[in-house]
């Protein structure tokens, strides 16, 4: 791996545990203005301090978070659907690599729908995106989207969306937690990190998972509902950090919401 890949990464995956914390908020790009991030500045505020990078769209970049901050940027530069229309598999990439450049980006993410209609399409886009990657030393992560179907996200789908995302060169993959996670964890060659999915019953919940993920071998998370959604946000990512980078118990972690 060449020397700008290398420290981009380890902008976003802390070389000291090979740990992070990505704060995810670029929900609008399917979803609108989903509850809580109607106005992403005002969510990100209090936050990005305690987040080790901040994946989210070019818009809300550009409109909403301070070009002197020294968050590194996950870009979402996949999309060209919504919740509304008839199927969120068909993705497209929807930045260029040199506006993703001249936005000073850490990485770029896309979502890949293994097994849905436009499979060939989102995969296709990936290995395009790597190309790209590659010849400018930016990280891609792949994201395995599940799309409506929430009845994917067991080891056995998981692990074979992980795996060709890895196989088409991406350099980190963001996936669910699921039973047998270490499954998936073991068969993908690159860094896993997971997302929270949409805001569980407690917070308690969204702990158990992120902790769990980090026993089995996850190198983090991507979350965000489960934590601008709660009704204690920097406690919540308080304890996730704690968690990820501290090994803190769920007990220890759940002291933090307080
Ligand atoms: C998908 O909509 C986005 O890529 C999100 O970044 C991802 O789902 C993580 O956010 P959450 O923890 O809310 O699922």
């Amino acid at each position: 791996m060449d020397w700008g890949m290398k420290n981009r990464l380890a902008r976003i995956i802390n070389p000291k545990d090979n740990k992070t914390v990505m704060l995810a908020v670029d929900h609008g790009y399917f979803l609108g203005p989903v509850s809580k991030l109607e106005e992403p500045a005002k969510t990100i505020a209090p936050l990005i301090s305690y987040a080790d990078a901040l994946m989210l769209t070019r818009g809300v970049l550009r409109a909403s978070v301070d070009a002197a901050s020294s968050v590194p940027i996950v870009l979402r530069v996949s999309g060209g659907n919504s919740i509304v229309g008839k199927d969120l598999s068909n993705e497209s990439i929807t930045v260029a690599m040199e506006d993703a450049i001249r936005l000073n980006v850490s990485a770029v993410a896309l979502s890949i729908y293994v097994g849905s209609e436009h499979e060939h399409q989102t995969l296709v886009n990936l290995s395009r995106l790597v190309d790209e990657g590659q010849k400018y030393g930016i990280p891609v992560l792949a994201v395995t989207a599940v799309g409506k179907e929430l009845a994917k996200r067991d080891a056995r789908y998981l692990s074979l969306a992980c795996r060709i995302a890895a196989e088409l060169g991406a350099h980190f993959v963001k996936t669910y937690y699921c039973e047998d996670f270490g499954k998936v964890v073991k068969s993908c060659p690159v860094p896993l990190v997971i997302a929270g999915g949409p805001k569980l019953e407690t917070e308690l919940d969204a702990l158990n998972i992120a902790h769990a993920a980090i026993n089995e071998g996850a190198s983090g998370v991507d979350m965000g509902r489960n934590i601008w959604q709660s009704s204690n946000p920097v406690g919540m990512i308080k304890a996730i950090r704690a968690i990820v980078h501290e090994s803190a118990s769920v007990k220890e972690a759940q002291k933090l919401l307080k």
